[in-house]
């Protein structure tokens, strides 16, 4: 038989075409799918993340609840521009404590990934409350009522809870005092030397909304200023051999 008719053969043998046609399509498949049971490995391991503390993490759902992703993304890409925009482009690592990530895909404002300690605390309160004020053509809405939706902690232990069950690396010390360290991120007179001693002495301790009692705009402002800052890029060596 020459090639041409074992070919005839298989295309005129409607079960034969179909078992080959699965065969090849599942080695294509295996050969997609498979790398992915091992993609911690393609994940660069980098100095500085760790998951986000109670205060932050609370601020973190206030933004996913708020829809902040349907206006910024969370990622800058390897491109020229923006690097050069928003500083080094974002590596898988950040957001490997993002469930669910905030990557996001559209950019009506810009991309938040690296804005923390770009602005004053002052200034996400004034420009969370009335964005015009500090960027007259700016089109985001107000989020001044959380200057006055008070919170109290109440479920933080069960967010860093379910968090864990998703593979963020909480350990029970941290969920056992997840209330103080959420009164006391906010508080520069609490005792911070715990928060400090769980989640690394880079934590911002500071009353970020200025008030006295703590809010949803301390909790939001907490996350916002450690956006981008766990990895220290000034140090950071892009692993290229892999
Ligand atoms: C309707 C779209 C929209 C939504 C929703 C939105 N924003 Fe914005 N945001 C913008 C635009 C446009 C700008 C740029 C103008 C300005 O600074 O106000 C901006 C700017 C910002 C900046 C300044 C970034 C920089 O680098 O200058 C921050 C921080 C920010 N937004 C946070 C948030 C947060 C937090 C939320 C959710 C609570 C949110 N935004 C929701 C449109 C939006």
């Amino acid at each position: 038989m020459s090639l041409l008719s074992k070919h005839k053969f298989i295309e005129t043998n409607a079960t034969v075409l179909l078992i080959l046609s699965l065969l090849v399509v599942s080695v294509g498949g295996l050969v997609e799918i498979v790398p992915l049971f091992y993609i911690q490995n393609t994940i660069e391991k980098v100095k500085g993340m760790r998951p986000y503390t109670p205060l932050e993490l609370a601020g973190r759902n206030i933004y996913v609840r708020e829809g902040c992703y349907l206006c910024h993304s969370q990622m800058i890409r390897p491109l020229r521009d923006e690097v050069e925009r928003y500083g080094p482009y974002s590596l898988a690592a950040e957001s490997m404590y993002d469930h669910p990530f905030q990557w996001g895909s559209e950019r009506t404002g810009p991309d938040l990934a690296r804005v923390g300690g770009r602005y004053s605390d002052e200034w996400h309160v004034h420009h969370l409350t009335d964005p015009r004020s500090v960027v007259p053509e700016s089109v985001m809405p107000t989020y001044g009522f959380m200057l006055h939706d008070v919170i109290d902690g109440k479920y933080i232990a069960d967010v860093m809870k379910t968090n864990r069950e998703v593979g963020v690396p909480y350990t029970d010390e941290q969920i056992a005092n997840a209330l103080a360290d959420f009164k006391a991120q906010a508080n520069p007179d609490a005792d911070t030397s715990g928060l400090l001693k769980r989640y690394g002495d880079k934590v911002n301790v500071r009353n970020f909304d200025g008030q006295p009692q703590l809010t949803e705009m301390d909790a939001l402002i907490a996350y916002l200023q450690v956006l981008g800052t766990m990895v220290d890029f000034s140090t950071f060596i892009p692993d290229a051999s892999r």
